[in-house]
């Protein structure tokens, strides 16, 4: 691979001299090995519910509604609390009060749990059993009588695209955006494109359910939540309840996969909290896994028009991209799909919209790449469409639209290099050998295809703090209340740490997931590593500047009255430029201090947010075969290059990318949550029958980032990692089964039934 396996420059990072407006290096020292890797490989690291409570726990099961709209006129209670084993039974009908409006209310509606009888989806939670295990209250729970009035239901989403509305509050960016006259430019377009592409209804599914362990002592509520959000699972709690902040301690040391779901605060969290309160003992509450669909988010389902013109050669004169997506009846969450349709293609016409159709689902929530993950599923196939009927090679038709700065804001990129991404990517792939014709490559029974596409994510990163500990022994410690989803964030605060403070990554202690530490942001929009990496930086420094003053100013130190500037370190040391070997250990200094030397540090967004638009870029290229006969597809190999700033560190970034590109393949061939349109359930609530990718099903993953720091982002030169792998990548694969069998599907997912009948 290229030369980001080199720990690039590390003499010139460990001797930069000791003073406060020092930026960090960008090049880091990586760590080769996975800070948490033993603890996972030899079951240490625990989840949630696997923790041990302060008394030994009772089990909570949720009882979920069985029609999707209407209202519970009725639970009878008595056999089932009378089975074996059950401590309480929780209905909206006995249910403590939550605080619904006041000056805080709740952020989320569907959070304020068991407070009403109107049932708005099927599969709502509705009453909580309670039982010393969890036999006993799944048992007891079948017992419940529960009486439903229904109403009608707005369930099928292709029936009801006419009822589509504007969303109520607009998401990051404005739901619609025009810029130029789309219809004249259109009706002038030597070359047109008009297609509607659709998505299905997609869930998280993560290795680890959503799960809660609650007790209480006194006023104070503990809790271990599976989350990419402590700080904001503690708000979400301490609201919801009613309590003070305060009184809230939320730990999660270990996530197992969110990929959003986990980025808020679901109901069951504050349904342990409620039932742990009611029987005064710690409570479990882990989802059985046909829960994950509805209670905890999921993606909508999408449609998007797009019409494409284009002159003669290949320049893009007028875009339109028109999204319409699911929403909840309670409460508004919108798949920006058109989005990044905005930025990626130069064209000073341009119009983008989004509307919501309402149904009686559960709240949709974000998912890995909400947006662009859909959106560029939509564009990165309509763009090869436009390539055919130009008779242009595809990614000649990217390059000839190459935007030298972001069309939609008019602001520069703080670094884009996607022209490399391209050429890096089709080099390793071999792209050259593609045959525009569709089925021209046959092996075996097999027609082989060629597909390619541009990848895009924005690049976030928000305020966040750290503190640094320099110890006694000479080791040190680095806490951050962020999280690791399995995404590496243990790893890089070590390496963070270590290499701001010349010290062996092996002698840092790492900590996260603890509501009493520093505060982080959401461990989403791929943002964390840019948030917190820099702040780590800067509490290390800061403990460093304490540490030599404390040498400095000591008697003992052999660099008493020595200049600040003069001071450099190394190896755990500090020492004189001017004389190298007159030095003093961090362990001798920190123990002559008798007490640990500490740093806060934060980092804030900077310019960037306001003057510069920033984002990582990526090129995807994927071969598939499809059997001529059962016209099952297979990815045979996926070879992408990603423009992604600093890699940070080779094991977990590359990795990422990796679980980016699987995620973008089961987009392209397996995932989709069948809902049925009577009674508002999805029929594939399990792991059997909603696909996601197996090994067999990925063929070779070639992945190459460019490394090159981006600087104007952040000090440390990285942008986010954690969601660009999947953008691009299904629509590449479509491509690739359009070249091998000629067949245009635009309906994901793109399944043998779909080939077969197209
Ligand atoms: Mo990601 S969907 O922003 O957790």
């Amino acid at each position: 691979m290229s030369s980001h396996l080199e720990p690039a420059k590390p003499e010139a990072m460990m001797q930069a001299p000791l003073v406060a407006s020092d930026a960090p290096n960008p090049a880091p020292k990586q760590l080769s090995t996975r800070y948490d890797g033993r603890a996972k490989v030899t079951g240490a690291a625990k989840y949630a519910v696997e923790f041990k409570p302060p008394a030994d726990p009772a089990y909570a099961f949720v009882v979920q509604s069985t029609i999707p709209s209407g209202s519970i006129t009725a639970i009878d209670q008595t056999v089932a609390a009378r089975s074996a084993g059950v401590l309480a039974v929780m209905t909206p009908f006995n249910a403590p009060r939550l605080p619904v409006s006041g000056p805080q209310p709740p952020a989320r509606r569907h959070v304020t749990v068991l407070q009403e009888t109107d049932v708005f989806y099927n599969g709502q939670p509705i009453a909580l059993v309670v039982a010393n295990s969890l036999e006993e209250a799944m048992h007891a729970a079948s017992l419940l009588k529960i009486t439903y009035k229904r109403t009608p239901a707005k369930l099928d989403f292709a029936k009801r695209l006419s009822e589509s509305r504007p969303p109520k509050s607009p998401g990051r960016e404005p739901g619609a955006q025009t810029r130029g006259d789309v219809p004249a430019a259109m009706a002038q377009a030597t070359v047109k494109i008009d297609q509607t592409y659709t998505t299905p209804y997609q869930h998280h599914n993560p290795m680890e359910p959503h799960a809660t362990l609650a007790w209480w002592e006194g006023e104070k509520l503990s809790v271990y939540d599976s989350t990419q959000y402590i700080t904001g699972d503690k708000q979400t709690i301490a609201r919801t309840l009613g309590i003070p902040l305060d009184n809230v301690h939320v730990e999660c040391p270990f996530t197992g996969g969110g990929f959003g779901s986990k980025g808020s605060t679901w109901s069951h969290v504050i349904l342990a909290a409620m039932a742990a309160r009611a029987v005064q003992k710690p409570v479990k509450l882990a989802l059985e896994r046909p829960q994950m669909w509805g209670p905890v988010g999921g993606r909508p389902t999408t449609v998007q028009r797009i019409q494409l013109g284009a002159t003669g050669d290949g320049k893009l004169t007028a875009i339109q991209h028109d999204v319409t997506v699911h929403t909840s009846i309670k409460e508004d969450f919108l798949e920006p799909s058109a989005d990044q349709t905005r930025m990626l293609y130069a064209s000073d016409t341009n119009r983008t919209s989004h509307r919501l159709v309402d149904m009686n689902l559960g709240v949709a929530t974000f998912m890995r790449a909400p947006g662009e993950s859909t959106g560029t599923a939509a564009l990165e196939i309509a763009m090869d469409e436009l390539a055919e009927k130009l008779n242009m090679d595809p990614m000649q038709l990217r390059v000839v639209n190459y935007a030298e700065k972001n069309p939609g804001s008019d602001k520069p990129w703080s670094s884009k290099n996607l022209r490399l991404c391209y050429s890096q990517a089709a080099e390793r792939f071999g792209w050259a050998k593609r045959n525009a014709k569709p089925g021209s490559i046959i092996e075996g029974n097999n027609l082989i295809g060629y597909g390619m596409a541009t990848a895009t994510y924005p690049a976030n990163r928000s305020s966040c703090q750290a503190v640094v500990r320099i110890l006694p022994n000479g080791h040190a410690f680095v806490g951050c209340g962020t999280q690791d989803l399995g995404t590496g964030t243990y790893t890089i605060m070590a390496q963070t740490a270590a290499n701001a403070l010349g010290i062996d990554p092996s002698l840092v202690e790492a900590k996260l997931g603890d509501s009493t530490l520093p505060k982080a942001p959401v461990s989403g929009g791929s943002q964390s590593t840019a948030s917190y990496a820099p702040a780590i930086a800067d509490a290390a420094l800061q403990a460093r500047l304490k540490l030599t003053q404390l040498a400095i100013d000591d008697p003992q130190s052999p660099l008493r009255g020595a200049p600040v500037v003069d001071i450099a370190f190394k190896d755990g040391k500090l020492f004189r430029k001017s004389s190298p070997t007159t030095s003093d250990s961090y362990a001798a200094i920190v123990t002559r201090a008798g007490k640990p030397v500490e740093g806060m540090g934060s980092a804030e967004p900077g310019e960037d947010q306001t003057s510069m638009s920033t984002h990582s870029w990526g090129a995807v290229f994927a071969e598939v075969a499809v059997d001529r006969d059962t016209h099952m597809p297979a990815v045979r190999r996926v070879v992408a290059t990603y423009d992604i700033g600093t890699l940070m560190n080779k094991t977990t970034g590359i990795n990422q990318l990796h679980g980016g590109i699987v995620w973008g393949i089961g987009f392209a061939l397996h995932e989709e949550s069948h809902l049925d349109n009577t009674y508002g359930r999805y029929v594939n609530a399990n792991l059997g029958e909603y696909h996601v990718p197996v090994n067999r099903d990925i063929g070779q993953i070639d992945v190459t980032v460019l490394d090159i720091p981006d600087t104007k982002f952040n000090p440390l030169g990285a942008r986010g990692i954690g969601e660009i792998g999947i953008t691009g990548s299904a629509a590449a694969v479509a491509n690739a089964i359009y070249n091998a069998t000629g067949k245009r599907i635009r309906q994901y997912p793109i399944t043998p039934d779909k080939i077969l009948l197209a």
